[in-house]
């Protein structure tokens, strides 16, 4: 028997686990526990403060549903998914288009568009036109890569959160032409408040945090061969673009509408221009960050 002191019990843990045969997740786990009781040590943490901790993650767990997942919407907040999907980008032999979060938000189901549709069901008073080509690092143009695109109304609600998400409104499919070219009418989208009616909201709260993402769309690219893109268009003009709460945004992903623009493929409206490169995908490679919670659900 092993007198444990506040040092030695995590060469104990470590020692314990050090034979499990899965090489990657005798790493991750070893590097998991030396933090945790880095951190323990660092913030000297209670009795008290362990079980509210304890506390605090079984609500998060108990507010999972099929249609939501409060562990994600965690993750997000604090920032890893934003740094997962960041590592993930770097991966990537040459840079292609940033990603984004996919957010809780996204739907297998959604319309199939003919290209120049909109996305709004209901007769838009603020319409614009988003357009641009698919193309490879080199700018070689994918033909009929897909696009896919949700984003909430001009009141900042996704279809998701009306009633009990029966309507679908606000995304859509989208096939690229053979040269590559996408484009489709939609409404300005607006800012809006992350779920905050679970612990997560409460966290945020605690922490005096507005708890607002940007206005944005949201945009699912891919095409055979090619590393999946899932990321967002942010609009420059929100008063939060700053300072997301779930670090989503990036420069490189931070576009407003023109008034005038003669490449635009239909006139009279105002226009987002964007072009998105898709790397290669490497193989087994799965690149979302928060992937639809009905899926993970079922998973297990
Ligand atoms: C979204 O963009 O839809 C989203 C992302 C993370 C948390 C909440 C919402
Ligand atoms: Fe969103």
């Amino acid at each position: 028997m092993r007198d444990l002191n506040e040092t030695s019990v995590t060469d104990a843990v470590l020692e314990q686990m050090a034979g499990t045969p899965d090489e990657r997740l005798r790493e991750v786990m070893a590097s998991l526990v030396r933090h945790l009781h880095d951190f323990a040590r660092d913030v000297r943490l209670t009795p008290q403060e362990w079980l509210q901790a304890i506390g605090f993650l079984t609500q998060v767990g108990q507010a999972c549903t099929p249609a939501r997942q409060e562990f994600i919407l965690l993750s997000d907040v604090l920032g890893l998914s934003a740094l997962v999907n960041l590592m993930h980008d770097k991966t990537a032999i040459e840079q292609g288009t940033e990603s984004s979060l996919l957010g809780p938000f996204y739907r297998q189901d959604a319309p199939d568009l003919a290209l120049g549709e909109t996305i709004a069901a209901k007769a838009p008073g603020h319409e614009f036109l988003v357009y641009g080509r698919v193309t490879d690092l080199h700018g070689k143009a994918l033909p009929n890569a897909s696009v896919q695109v949700w984003q909430t109304d001009e009141d900042g609600v996704y279809d998701l959160q009306k009633g009990r998400g029966e309507t679908m409104d606000m995304r859509g499919n989208f096939r690229c032409d053979a040269a590559g070219r996408f484009h489709f009418r939609t409404v300005k989208p607006l800012g809006y408040l992350i779920p905050m009616d679970g612990p997560v909201g409460k966290l945020v709260h605690s922490q005096h945090r507005h708890g607002y993402r940007p206005a944005h769309i949201h945009f699912l690219v891919g095409a055979p061969g090619y590393r999946e893109l899932v990321t967002a268009l942010y609009l420059a003009d929100d008063e939060h673009i700053e300072t997301d709460t779930v670090f989503g945004v990036s420069n490189a992903l931070v576009t407003s509408p023109r008034d005038e623009d003669p490449q635009a493929p239909m006139k009279g409206i105002p226009a987002i221009h964007y072009d998105f490169r898709l790397g290669i995908a490497a193989a087994d490679e799965a690149g979302r960050v928060g992937a639809d919670p009905s899926q993970i659900v079922a998973a297990h």
